[in-house]
């Protein structure tokens, strides 16, 4: 039917109010708040996503990120997207279909690392550890010597159990073995150690909204040489489009600057900010503070009568499960934090669900402050 021949339907024209968010504390597992010097840098005018100006942000950006990571990998970029969509070009990238992938699962994350790697027609492999536990070197060692794998990936801060998987000597196993190690850094980037070099990783991926203080929106990745020999020898073309790396490197890197997506300036712009605050603070500073306000919280904790469910020797500083005592209903208590307190917590899921709280102090939110605030309407909220 012609254009004019048709009446315009008004169902949908809603008059909504003026948008007014509560002030939320965010001590979930993400996200967390953003830091303000983030929020003021995304109102910053925009250009386009060609202009000199912006790409001199995108080199930027790129810098900044190899200190984050403790790099000096060309292929450094923030893939416009999530945390998952920089899991996703991790795997687009470093998988074939036929290739050998051993997943070293210890928890949730670890379990869609699986399930990405068989979507895109990897031979998966996996090795389990029960939630709460973190592999060993001799465990990796004996699964690489039974699966002889292609690639290793694994998650160094498992965001279902808030257990830091210990990396130190598996990248070295995985030369030994002749194989990749792809990890997962979304909640440990910008909060934990972290050496992609000296460590021996392949790529590793993060994620935008948690110890780096931005947004969600942007998931900053890493590829080693190694990593780009392989990708360059595939004899298939990565399956998604929009996350081909060689695609995304003729947009970040190099002279011409092709046009491959409109990467969302504001974002980038957060995640400069985001990148410049961690490069002034200084890495080493930066892990001290997290380990600092997270053992402020644990030992707050004690007080009030709750404890952590992951050991200590393993205990993740970004991200705390604490144990639902018995009788408690745990997803209440989080309805009260939020409610009473503006605070917001998360329960745990799969494995962990009704039996662990989620706690994260990360970026901006990991100060004492934070810590004090959550103690208190934790023992109010449960009597
Ligand atoms: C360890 C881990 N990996 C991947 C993801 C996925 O990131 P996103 O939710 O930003 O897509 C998360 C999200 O919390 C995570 O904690």
């Amino acid at each position: 039917m012609l254009a004019e021949m048709l009446s315009i339907s008004e169902k949908h024209r809603a008059q909504v109010p003026q948008l007014d968010m509560p002030p939320r504390l965010l001590l979930g597992p993400g996200p967390s708040n953003a830091h303000p010097r983030v929020l003021q840098a995304m109102g910053m005018r925009q250009v386009g996503h060609l202009d000199p100006t912006f790409i001199q942000v995108m080199d930027e950006v790129q810098e900044l990120l190899r200190y984050a990571w403790q790099t000096d990998n060309r292929f450094t970029l923030p893939i416009s997207g999530t945390g998952s969509a920089a899991m996703e070009t991790a795997v687009n990238n470093i998988v074939e279909p036929g290739d050998v992938v051993l997943v070293a699962v210890i928890g949730y994350f670890g379990e869609r690392l699986v399930d990405m790697s068989t979507r895109y027609g990897a031979d998966v492999r996996v090795v389990e550890k029960d939630w709460g536990e973190a592999f060993t070197l001799d465990e990796l060692r004996a699964a690489l010597a039974e699966h002889n794998p292609d690639v290793l990936m694994l998650v160094q801060a498992e965001t279902s159990t808030g257990v830091l998987q210990p990396l130190e000597g598996i990248g070295d196993l995985c030369r030994e073995f002749d194989c990749l190690l792809v990890v997962d850094c979304v909640t440990s980037l910008g909060g934990v150690p972290l050496f992609v070099d000296a460590w021996g990783i392949d790529v590793a991926y993060s994620c935008s909204q948690k110890c780096l203080s931005c947004p969600s929106g942007l998931g900053p990745i890493t590829f080693s040489p190694r990593a780009m020999a392989k990708i360059q020898q595939r004899t298939t073309k990565p399956h998604s489009w929009y996350l081909d790396l060689n695609l995304l490197a003729n947009y970040w890197l190099g002279e011409t600057r092709a046009y491959h997506h409109t990467a969302p300036i504001a974002m980038n712009y957060a995640l400069r900010e985001g990148l410049r605050i961690v490069a002034e603070e200084g890495l080493e500073a930066r892990w001290a503070r997290h380990r600092e306000n997270a053992t402020f919280f644990w030992e707050g904790l004690a007080d009030v009568g709750l404890v952590c469910f992951a050991p200590a020797e393993i205990r993740l500083p970004t991200l705390t499960t604490v144990r639902v005592p018995e009788g408690v209903d745990a997803k209440a208590v989080a309805g009260k934090l939020l409610h009473d307190y503006n605070i917001e917590i998360a329960g745990g899921f799969s494995k962990l669900a009704g039996k662990v709280w989620r706690v994260g102090i990360m970026g901006f939110n990991s100060r004492r402050e934070n810590v004090l605030l959550l103690l208190e309407a934790l023992r109010r909220v449960l009597g």
